[in-house]
């Protein structure tokens, strides 16, 4: 056990294995996450049991694309958990889209947009990313991420990053096998999603979820 702060990714660290980001709205906490404290900032503790991305850090991550100043479009950032943390990392100089089609979650996600200015929301089905174009004008986004809970989940990431990524970007996707179909295997479900992303990506890195999240895959692509 590492018992020093110490910086994983660009805002991401690790204390005593607990995954940690520097809180953006200090003294505000957004789920049931703990406040740490070095050296007069203050950092929100990041749980990989209710966020696949951090998850994925927990399971050796290679490819965080997410930085200081980096525009995300986030598809399915649901109530905002893990949205928050990747708020802390862009910083002000940063943007984060979040497309989601549940009204229920757009309204608590509402409120954390009031509280974090570099957070937007778009109530929109990713399925039809031609609708929310307008929405989007202007904004280059340097990563995709995605993490919907539907039967084509590579068609919807790869839709979107044909009309929003640029070549060589790069997309982070989790793949809920039994969103896609509960009657296959997991593996073989996983690996024919992957075979659909290849067509817009060259994959970087799958990554098994389990034990945070069963039959769930984190994969990492750059876009061709
Ligand atoms: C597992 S939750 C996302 C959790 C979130 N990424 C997090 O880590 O905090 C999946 C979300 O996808 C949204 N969703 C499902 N289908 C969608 C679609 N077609 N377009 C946009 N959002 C969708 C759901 O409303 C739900 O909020």
């Amino acid at each position: 056990m590492n018992s020093r702060l110490t910086e994983l990714f660009d805002g991401v660290y690790s204390f005593n294995s607990v995954i940690l980001t520097k809180n953006l709205v200090p003294g505000k906490k957004v789920y049931s996450e703990e406040l740490f404290h070095f050296n007069k900032e203050e950092f929100r503790s990041w749980n990989p049991n209710k966020s696949k991305l951090c998850a994925g850090i927990k399971k050796g991550l290679k490819n965080f694309p997410f930085r200081n100043g980096s525009n995300v479009l986030y598809l399915g950032s649901s109530e905002g958990t893990t949205v928050s943390h990747l708020s802390d990392v862009i910083g002000l100089q940063g943007k984060l889209i979040g497309i989601d089609i549940s009204t229920r979650a757009m309204h608590k996600f509402l409120f954390l947009c009031e509280q974090r200015p570099n957070i937007f929301p778009v109530l929109g089905d990713a399925n039809t990313p031609g609708e929310y174009r307008n929405k989007l004008e202007g904004i280059k986004f340097n990563v995709l991420f995605q993490d919907v809970s539907q039967p084509n989940q590579a068609e919807i990431f790869n839709k979107n990053a044909e009309m929003y990524l640029s070549k060589n970007s790069l997309g982070l996707i989790a793949i809920k096998a039994h969103s896609i179909d509960s009657s296959r295997k997991p593996k073989e479900v996983i690996e024919a999603e992957i075979n659909e992303l290849e067509k817009k990506f060259e994959i970087l890195e799958t990554i098994n979820l389990e034990p945070f999240e069963k039959h769930h895959a984190l994969i990492v692509g750059r876009k061709k």
